[in-house]
């Protein structure tokens, strides 16, 4: 009797695990700006994030940044995937130790790893303290490509500073550093060293962009020539993220060029991540960039876009799409449709008005959201999660590419109801420029048929910006009916 109820109990709980693993949700597409969350539900946590490829599984590093965290170093976590669009939490690679140059009081930022076939994977990051005075260069190694990796020291390269950081591991196994050396007067120059055989630390300057005083390098190789883009340094403000090119890494490289249209200042991100999916029909390469949000760290989004490197002009550009799913087998990217409800059909009340906007769809948008709200009806939803594009504009032009500037406003909120009930209390719009939209996109789960209502108005009496339309997308989830 006994030995069947414990039969019955172990049976219950091997169904139970097992049928909750199957029923992980998986989900479609990859929604630039949206909360991300893994495939256990919670918030993915990888900022100023690197990337390696071990046995077709992508596994990508980044920064924890977690809600009521005020250790500026609470750990590297990884996650795994193989279609780069779900992603499995893995755990911590690398947690913060007292007493060593990874305590919670110090900087461990732009985690890159490198895997040293067959045995060792090599973490670098950028090591320093919080007033980014030590300008270093830290690593850990591990036997596994998920950790958890053991810190090994931090180092001045080659003698010099160190601040940011990048790693980039060519065909032929030599892997490079990439960083810039500082900010002070005298160090405004971005390098290019190579590693040794082992990766265990610099041992060559290959090359020097004197006096460029960029920051946040990633590298990319297609078959004809290397890019590699680089931010400016205006911290966590976005700006015009650049690339250069060259058929050798020791140069000589290209004049540069804005990856994105200079307006959206990289679509509000800060480079940080290529993929290069070598599928069956054509080699594909993802740009990641952060969307940082300097007030609620943790709640730092991720801008992942199609990049198209161009080897005859030797040109890189980014390309702007609500969302859109990746096929790594094949190497090809889809671009969904969604309905579009533009807000000058909607009905605007209090200070809002419909106004004419030369680059908006339709020529109109709805502005005045302050002590005013547009409403959107007549929405078909799915009753299941949806995601649903806000395609905003907010005129608050930025400070350029210079540094400086950082306690100016960077992003208007909103308040945004779905059928009557508040849904984001204080939904961030990021600033843009005068004439481009911009889009923000959530999850929404609408009631099932045509009836459904949206409606924005500012955030505690605050302005939001103007909205365009709303894009109504498919069901977030593959299982849904
Ligand atoms: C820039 C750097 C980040 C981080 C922030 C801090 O964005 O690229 O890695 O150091 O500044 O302000």
């Amino acid at each position: 009797m006994y030995k069947l109820t414990w039969a019955v109990v172990l049976l219950t709980l091997y169904y139970t695990t097992t049928i909750r693993t199957t029923l992980a949700r998986s989900t479609r597409y990859i929604v630039p700006g949206a909360t991300w969350r893994d495939t256990d539900g919670e918030i993915l946590s990888a900022h100023a994030g690197g990337v390696v490829q071990s046995n077709g599984t992508w596994y990508w590093f980044g920064q924890n940044e977690r809600a009521n965290i005020t250790d500026t170093f609470s750990g590297i976590n990884v996650y795994s995937s193989d279609d780069l669009t779900n992603w499995r939490y893995e755990g911590q690679a690398l947690s913060p130790l007292n007493g060593t140059a990874i305590a919670p009081d110090l900087v461990v930022e732009r985690p890159k790893v490198v895997y040293n076939e067959p045995a060792d994977t090599w973490l670098w990051f950028h090591s320093d303290n919080s007033s980014y005075g030590l300008l270093k260069q830290g690593f850990a190694t591990s036997p596994n490509v998920t950790g958890p990796y053991t810190f090994q020291g931090a180092i001045t390269p080659l003698g010099g500073t160190s601040q940011d950081f990048g790693l980039f591991k060519d065909v032929d196994g030599v892997a490079y550093a990439m960083y810039s050396n500082g900010d002070a007067a005298d160090a405004h120059d971005d390098l290019i060293v190579r590693l040794d055989a082992n990766f265990t630390g610099p041992e060559e300057l290959v090359y020097t962009f004197f006096d460029w005083d960029l920051e946040a390098p990633v590298m990319l190789r297609t078959e004809g020539r290397y890019y590699i883009v680089m931010s400016h340094k205006t911290g966590y403000r976005y700006n015009n993220v650049e690339v250069y090119s060259a058929e050798t890494i020791g140069g000589p490289w290209s004049s540069g060029s804005y990856i994105a249209p200079a307006g959206t200042r990289t679509f509000n991100s800060q480079s940080t991540i290529f993929f290069t999916i070598k599928g069956s029909e054509r080699t594909s390469y993802i740009y990641g960039g952060d969307l940082w949000n300097s007030e609620d760290l943790w709640d730092s989004r991720y801008i992942w876009l199609p990049a198209f490197p161009n080897d005859t002009t030797g040109g890189l550009t980014i390309e702007w799409h609500d969302l859109y799913t990746i096929d790594v087998t094949s190497g090809e990217f889809g671009y969904p449709e969604g309905t579009r409800y533009e807000a000058e059909h909607g009905v605007v009340s209090g200070d809002a008005a419909v106004v004419v906007q030369p680059n908006a769809s339709g020529f109109k948008l709805a502005t005045g959201l302050g002590n005013g709200s547009v409403s959107i009806t007549g929405i078909t939803g799915t009753g299941n999660p949806q995601w649903v594009s806000l395609h905003y504009h907010n005129h608050d032009a930025l400070w350029g590419d210079n540094r400086g500037g950082n306690n100016i406003t960077l992003a208007r909120y909103a308040t945004l109801s779905v059928n009557g009930l508040v849904h984001t209390e204080k939904l961030r719009q990021p600033s843009g420029s005068t004439g481009f939209v911009l889009t923000q996109t959530v999850n929404v789960t609408f009631e099932r048929g045509g009836g459904n209502e949206i409606r924005l108005e500012g955030w505690n009496g605050t302005l939001a910006a103007d909205l365009d339309a709303i894009v109504v997308y498919g069901d977030i989830y593959e299982d849904e009916n």
